[in-house]
């Protein structure tokens, strides 16, 4: 069962009381979406790029997704958008989120009108996105593509520590191409060695309002 929350900065968020955790910081979930994933792994990734390819782990609510397709909208980059969803949320809870206000009326309406189709097939929202959100775990999917960046939305190691063992990051890591960025919210010692064992460069960020760091790793 999922509970609607309000967050620090007045966005809302979802309570998942199996896990008993939320989807997002309670501190922000919109500012920590912006700030990991759009301010240090889109927009870092993207550079001077005319197209995209983003791998998430755990879609949920799409705030990650909706936020990219409407930068990508604004600034002219084609973005082809993976997401690995083991559990996906109804349209109806999604609808719930209140997440409409934070992009335009065109890209929200692309985004939910296509939401139930990408589950099941590759999407076209919109001549410059696309979205897939393989309805899978994570330790089943299996691509031959290569990503540009990697968006990590697991829950946290207390809550879902096989998320985070040297074999899943490994796993995920495989799907990145030389040189792609590699973000999540969350650094921990057991996650910098599981990076650099796949031979990526790390640095820790900043993280958002409520952390001290993130980590952004570059695969070499
Ligand atoms: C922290 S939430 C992601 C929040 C999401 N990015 C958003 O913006 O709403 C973690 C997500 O991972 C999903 N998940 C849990 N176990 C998973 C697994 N083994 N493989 C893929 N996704 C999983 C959950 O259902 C949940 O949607």
């Amino acid at each position: 069962m999922n509970i609607i929350t309000q967050t620090a900065d007045g966005s809302n968020t979802l309570y998942n009381e199996t896990i008993g955790e939320h989807y997002h910081s309670k501190h922000g979930a919109l500012q920590e979406s912006k700030h990991v994933f759009i301010n240090a792994g889109l927009k870092y990734a993207a550079g001077e790029k005319s197209g995209i390819s983003v791998l998430e782990v755990g879609f949920g609510t799409g705030l990650n997704f909706i936020l990219s397709f409407e930068y990508c909208v604004q600034n002219n980059i084609d973005i082809d958008y993976t997401s690995i969803e083991a559990f996906p949320l109804t349209k109806e809870v999604i609808n719930q989120t209140g997440y409409s206000a934070y992009v335009s009326p065109k890209t929200w309406d692309d985004f939910i009108s296509n939401y139930e189709e990408a589950l099941n097939k590759k999407q076209t929202l919109s001549s410059y996105c696309k979205l897939e959100i393989p309805h899978t775990t994570l330790a089943g999917f299996a691509t031959d593509k290569k990503f540009d960046v990697i968006y990590y939305d697991a829950f946290s190691v207390q809550h879902q520590p096989e998320m985070w063992s040297n074999e899943i990051i490994a796993h995920v890591c495989s799907f990145l191409k030389p040189g792609g960025t590699f973000v999540t919210y969350a650094i921990t010692g057991n996650l910098k060695r599981a990076v650099k064992a796949c031979g990526f460069t790390i640095e820790k960020l900043p993280g958002a309002p409520g952390k001290r760091e993130m980590l952004r790793a570059i695969k070499m």
